[in-house]
């Protein structure tokens, strides 16, 4: 697991960038942006080898909320990979290998609130790039 921390927020404003691979037999991995209350996940994205697609979601009051699905799947076992998210005011934008795959409406009003990103689960992480891309 690795956690990362921006106490005056990450969004909107700050791009992270992950390089990486999935080992083989991986089944998931997620990327989660979290808000510093109530365990809520701004953002859930989680690619599953297992469906050859990409789910995701928010987490807040408790309650996973309405799934967003991509079908663009570019990932492979043990095939390296660059995931690019960053958010304006209005989504979060996801690019892979420096093409854009999709983008997410915020959900969490106070974007100021979202201050750490994590990674979990099926992938062997190279780099976590944090780096502030726009100016708010
Ligand atoms: C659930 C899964 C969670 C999360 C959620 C997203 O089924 O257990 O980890 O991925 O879907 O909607």
């Amino acid at each position: 697991m690795f956690e990362a921390s921006c106490p005056d927020g990450l969004c909107p404003g700050w791009s992270i960038v992950l390089k990486g691979e999935a080992p083989s037999e991986a089944n998931e991995f997620e990327i989660n942006f979290l808000c510093d209350v109530d365990d809520r996940i701004a953002f859930h994205f989680n690619p599953r080898f297992t469906e050859s697609g990409i789910v995701c979601n928010s987490f807040m009051a408790n309650h996973w909320g309405q799934e967003e699905t991509c079908s663009n799947f570019p990932f492979g076992a043990e095939e390296p990979f660059q995931i690019e998210i960053y958010s304006d005011s209005e989504n979060f934008h996801v690019n892979i290998d420096e093409t854009k795959i999709m983008q997410f409406k915020h959900r969490v009003e106070d974007l100021k609130t979202i201050t750490k990103v994590q990674v979990v689960n099926d992938v062997n992480i190279s780099s976590l790039e944090i780096t502030k891309k726009h100016f708010y």
